[in-house]
């Protein structure tokens, strides 16, 4: 395995993600770990120091134990601040917000052995640094430059240490992981052993040590992420796990009979199913504001989840939570910030009362979602899973503009039901982000049957997206735009006018509320 050390990056996942993507495991751990804790711990074939937001000059600046530069015999890959700590360390000189650098730079190689080998001499870098490295430590040779970077990259070979003022796992450096699989293959002489599989093996072990023979709660919504986990902690502990399926009655058309029946057949565990329609629908009585209505459905999540723990008579040491690692970072980002914190206070032990203690159980926060997809499939979770679109915890209320209620919930079920048929049909379902209909509290006048008719609008929305941090409408040919149209309006009567969305995030949000 490689280690990453971290400084505090918002990439440092990243670079274990891009290791683990050469089929080696790696982990983001402390800085403040010593050398012989990291190699008792972990044994590690590499280390890769990650970058950060300090400056080796600043007080309390991140440190590393020198042992593990000086007498490790681990090679070593020193990104941004990684590279001007390793620098200063073993006695370079770092000048301190002289040439600053952010976004792209033409970056050209001195010296292609080992680390730059099979590249091209000129490459396009990602640069994010205040600080230099203006002189090398002994030992230490130049092997890349940029025009306002005298050495932006260094490496000493007898001891297998480099550094990289550059970062090569940010996806605008395109070349950034031809330079990560060099350290990992060629530096670090890793095999390509690390999959799936035996991340299964190793996490399984891991929750039985965890546990032991205590009992686990887990909050399954349906969604990849949750269910995957559900299948994860199944095989590991088996009966002790049990699953809480709170349905708020806001699902898409036949979502949770679907839900529920794939997890008795499929997977044959232990699972409470909570119909608690009728407590959202009267918590959700006379309401209209977006945030209330999200702020309600929360508080009544875990009003329910309370009420249910006591009639288990729980005994219920852990909770699991299906926590990614964008969720981690996210959190710590204004604006999906605000999402990704929401999207856990509803069911997250934040959120339940003091009363209730649990130890949280996280296997998947260090995983991305594609990566959770693969770990799905492993699971041997159906496809309709591993492949669902995301779906909002508040679910159609937040797409059921202005009050809520049965009716208009159900006219969304069956506007939306159609949208998902039709795109599923066009083949489109997997590259689109998310698509949905949106019931708006508005109504127009339109014409049916040579009637009039005064009645409901709904809006489409599709967007294409990498993480829901930013997204674009999707260009939907005209001719699937219009198959919906032409059904919702044929087969839904309450609704007489469809319009679509073409608006990108930022400015506009994906959910409409
Ligand atoms: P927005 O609307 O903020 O949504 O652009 C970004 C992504 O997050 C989903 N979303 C939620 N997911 N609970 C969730 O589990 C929520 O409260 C929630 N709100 C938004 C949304 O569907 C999109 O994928």
């Amino acid at each position: 395995m490689i280690i990453i050390l971290d400084y505090g990056s918002q990439t440092a996942e990243l670079i274990a993600r891009r290791v683990r993507e050469c089929h080696v495991y790696s982990e983001v751990v402390p800085h403040t770990m010593s050398l012989d804790e990291i190699k008792k711990k972990f044994h590690p074939q590499g280390i890769i120091l990650s970058g950060g937001p300090s400056s080796v000059y600043d007080q309390d600046a991140p440190h590393i134990d020198p042992a593990i530069l000086n007498g490790s015999q681990i090679p070593i890959l020193g990104i941004c601040y990684g590279m001007q700590l390793m620098a200063q360390v073993a006695g370079g000189e770092v000048q301190r917000g002289q040439k600053q650098e952010f976004g792209k730079a033409h970056f050209y190689i001195d010296d292609n052995f080992d680390l730059f080998e099979g590249l091209w001499m000129e490459m396009t870098v990602w640069m994010s640094h205040g600080d230099s490295v203006i002189k090398m430590p002994p030992g230490f040779n130049r092997i890349g430059h940029t025009e306002n970077t005298a050495v932006a990259a260094m490496a000493n070979r007898n001891k297998r240490q480099f550094g990289v003022q550059f970062h090569p796992e940010v996806v605008h450096t395109p070349k950034g992981f031809d330079i990560i699989r060099n350290f990992v293959y060629k530096v670090c002489n890793c095999q390509p052993s690390w999959n799936m599989e035996s991340f299964v093996r190793d996490q399984i072990r891991e929750i039985r040590n965890t546990v032991k023979k205590d009992k686990v709660l887990l909050g399954l919504s349906g969604g990849v992420d949750s269910t995957t986990l559900a299948a994860l902690l199944h095989k590991a502990i088996g009966d002790q796990l049990t699953c809480m399926f709170i349905d708020q009655g806001f699902m898409r058309k036949g979502e949770s009979d679907r839900i529920v029946t794939m997890i008795r057949e499929n997977f044959r565990m232990n699972l409470v199913h909570v119909n608690a329609a009728d407590r959202f629908y009267k918590a959700l009585e006379g309401i209209t504001d977006p945030e209330e209505k999200r702020k309600k459905i929360g508080n009544e999540f875990v009003r329910v989840f309370e009420t249910e723990m006591v009639k288990l008579n729980s005994d219920h040491k852990f909770l699991a939570q299906g926590t990614l690692y964008p969720d981690v970072i996210e959190s710590a980002v204004v604006g999906v910030a605000k999402t990704a914190v929401k999207i856990k206070t509803h069911h997250n032990v934040g959120g339940l009362p003091s009363n209730m203690k649990f130890q949280v159980l996280e296997p998947l926060k260090r995983l991305f979602k594609d990566e959770v997809r693969r770990l799905g499939v492993e699971l041997q979770v159906p496809d309709f899973i591993v492949w669902r679109q995301p779906f909002p915890g508040p679910g159609l209320a937040i797409r059921v503009l202005g009050p809520v209620n049965r009716e208009r919930v159900h006219i969304l079920q069956e506007a939306d039901r159609i949208v998902m048929e039709e795109v599923k049909k066009a083949g489109i379902y997997r590259k689109l982000w998310q698509a949905f209909a949106v019931l708006l509290p508005i109504q127009t006048v339109g014409v049916q049957g040579d009637k009039r008719t005064y009645s409901n609008t709904v809006a489409l929305r599709a967007v294409t997206s990498e993480d829901a941090m930013t997204a674009n409408w999707a260009h939907l040919p005209f001719e699937i735009l219009e198959s919906i149209s032409t059904r919702i309006t044929n087969e839904v009567p309450e609704i007489n006018r469809v319009v679509y969305d073409i608006t990108n995030k930022p400015p506009a949000t994906i959910e409409w509320e």
